[in-house]
């Protein structure tokens, strides 16, 4: 068998739906009160009012699965994602660079005059978006976004702050120093372990046959 490494792909770095890519979806297990958190921060863009939303846990804990249960049947004009992606790398443009073409390719009339994939063009279209209707910004894997987008989340979350715009920031726990710093004022909501009452509940959800067994009990 030949085993390749991929060193590169063209896989722009924003998409419309969101979720965690290629793995078993199961029906949503516990996680109540970050998702009233989440669904009141969702009316309140319906209504007009944005802000900055930090959704932080380890690798897997289900930060994902989380904010597509959050945005459910929830009727937001645009729901965009961008983010680090998980392997190889994207394109060489910042995923705010990405993002201005992303707002041209959704809405080509609004956006008629950006030609440049920059960052700063990146944040005029999301103004000119916002300013149009709710949006949702979801950027994913935040501990791996590009040095560039980082940089410009303070003034994204200050767009936020009077414009329906909704930026939730999902990264890895714990937080690295210039993520920390910049999320400092956004609210945070942080994901524990689920009880393993519940990860039982999801592992027989998955795998319905699976004979669980305890290895070791907490002492
Ligand atoms: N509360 C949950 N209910 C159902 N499935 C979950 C839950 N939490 C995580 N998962 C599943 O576990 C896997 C990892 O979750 P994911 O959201 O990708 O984690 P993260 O984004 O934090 O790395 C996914 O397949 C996801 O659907
Ligand atoms: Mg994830």
């Amino acid at each position: 068998m030949d085993i390749l490494e991929l060193l590169g792909s063209r896989e722009a770095r924003w998409r419309r739906t969101l979720g965690p890519r290629g793995v078993l979806d199961a029906p949503l297990v516990d996680r109540r009160d970050e998702l009233a958190q989440l669904s009141d921060a969702l009316t309140a863009l319906a209504a007009g009012r944005g802000g900055t939303l930090a959704l932080v846990g380890d690798a897997g804990i289900g930060k994902s699965r989380l904010i597509v249960a959050a945005t459910e049947g929830v009727n937001v004009t645009t729901i965009l994602e961008i983010g680090g992606s998980a392997f190889g790398l994207a394109t060489d443009r910042p995923a705010l660079a990405d993002l201005c073409m992303a707002l041209r390719e959704i809405d080509p009339g609004r956006h008629p005059g950006i030609s440049e994939a920059t960052v700063e063009n990146g944040l005029i279209a999301l103004e000119r978006q916002a300013n149009a209707g709710p949006l949702l910004l979801v950027v994913e894997d935040a501990d791996r976004l590009d040095e560039a987008s980082v940089a410009a989340l303070p003034k994204l979350m200050a767009l936020a702050q009077w414009l329906p715009l909704l930026v939730v920031v999902l990264a890895r726990d714990p937080l690295s120093g210039e993520l920390e710093q910049t999320l400092v004022s956004a609210t945070q909501i942080r994901l524990r372990p689920l009880p393993s009452e519940s990860a039982r509940a999801l592992i027989a959800a998955i795998a319905p046959d699976a004979k669980l067994v305890s290895f070791y009990v907490l002492t």
